[in-house]
């Protein structure tokens, strides 16, 4: 097949004409995988599947979201754009504004951003401010940019992010031939799980498909939605989803009550705990905000929430490479040997 990215895939689901030039690196058709190691370690009655986004271009499902808002900014004549993020969005929107010839400016918060995607969001060119702040704060300065200049803000309060990032949803059940009966996904700043609902929701209308409960999972240190509060000083290891004040809050809710839903809570230690059974099971290495939606499945199946007859869909939202300080952090180190044959064979213990 002759593959060109979630626009051309998607163009009757999405908000953009035919004839306009399109800003793609030829994100999506990421893979669905059955994961049946993961399910025996889980004591899993139901099948499941990992949405591994971490294929993407730039490593994470920003990317879906990006290629429809820099398509749209271009359009409009827009010379630069700009986005508050914990690391992802950021390296997204430099990437896809480095493709379309735009100035990007992407504001962070000072040292919580894993480095591969500070790595990303420089090479690409973007021009890069810290903030003494969290991301609430660099959104709330981003949003007064939004009124006061021209620049397009590319974060997912611009609805074509959303529109790009429901793409997923319609890839999945494609692939599966059906909607799962049940998806999981982190939330931070809750656009995800909004776009996903909208794309189970869009594809139901027109194919006659069912549609899954969304399940959604937070940080303990960063869970405003559970808690029905804004968090202050959101903290979790698990950067990329430390957000106190998602700006998507209303829509997710809607979401989790339309499907019959839930949100819940996962800890830090459960998460990094997670990221390690993905890989060591499947052969997948995704980041620790990622690792959230296995988490929070493993907590739900504890609690007999599902039955044989279920299907639960865990987006693994960006590739663990991007962090490789937490990953290296949570596992034994390399054993040291001398570099003579018989001290490496003595280090592995062959029988
Ligand atoms: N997983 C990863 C890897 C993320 O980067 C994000 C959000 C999420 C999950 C949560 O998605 O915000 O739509 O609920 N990252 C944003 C960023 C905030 O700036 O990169 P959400």
């Amino acid at each position: 097949m002759n593959y060109s990215g979630v626009i051309y895939r998607y163009w009757e689901y999405l908000p953009l004409s035919r004839d306009i030039e399109v800003t793609t690196l030829l994100e999506g058709n990421t893979p669905l995988i059955e994961a049946d190691n993961l399910r025996r370690e889980l004591g899993a009655p139901c099948k499941i599947f990992l949405k591994f986004e971490g294929t993407n271009p730039t490593g994470s499902f920003k990317d879906r979201g990006m290629t429809v808002a820099i398509t749209k900014a271009v359009l409009d004549k827009a010379e630069a754009v700009i986005c508050a993020s914990t690391g992802n969005t950021s390296a997204s929107a430099a990437a896809y504004a480095a493709k379309a010839g735009l100035k990007a400016f992407v504001v962070l918060p000072k040292g919580k951003t894993a480095i591969g995607k500070l790595a990303q969001a420089l090479i690409y060119g973007a021009k890069v401010i810290e903030i003494e702040g969290n991301f609430d704060d660099a959104l709330r300065i981003v949003r007064e940019i939004g009124e006061k200049t021209k620049v397009v803000i590319v974060n997912s309060i611009n609805p074509y992010r959303i529109e790009g990032q429901k793409t997923a949803s319609f890839e999945i059940i494609e692939t599966l031939g059906s909607a799962p009966t049940h998806h999981s996904l982190p939330v931070g700043n809750a656009g995800n799980i909004t776009a996903y609902w909208k794309g189970y929701v869009e594809w139901a209308a027109r194919h006659g498909t069912s549609l899954p409960k969304m399940l959604g999972f937070q940080a303990e240190g960063a869970a405003p939605i559970v808690r029905g509060k804004v968090v202050k000083k959101p903290e979790t290891v698990a950067t990329a989803i430390r957000i106190g004040n998602p700006a998507s809050w209303k829509q997710a809710v809607q979401s989790l009550g339309e499907s019959d839903g839930r949100i819940d809570i996962v800890t830090d230690r459960q998460i990094l705990s997670a990221q390690g059974l993905i890989a060591s099971t499947e052969g997948i290495f995704c980041e620790p905000a990622s690792a959230s939606s296995v988490a929070g499945l493993k907590k739900l199946i504890r609690r007999n929430y599902f039955t044989q007859k279920d299907t639960v869909v865990c987006t693994l939202t960006g590739n663990g490479l991007k962090d490789p300080d937490t990953a290296a952090r949570d596992v034994p180190p390399p054993l040291k040997a001398k570099p003579h044959l018989s001290d490496v064979l003595r280090l592995m213990k062959l029988k």
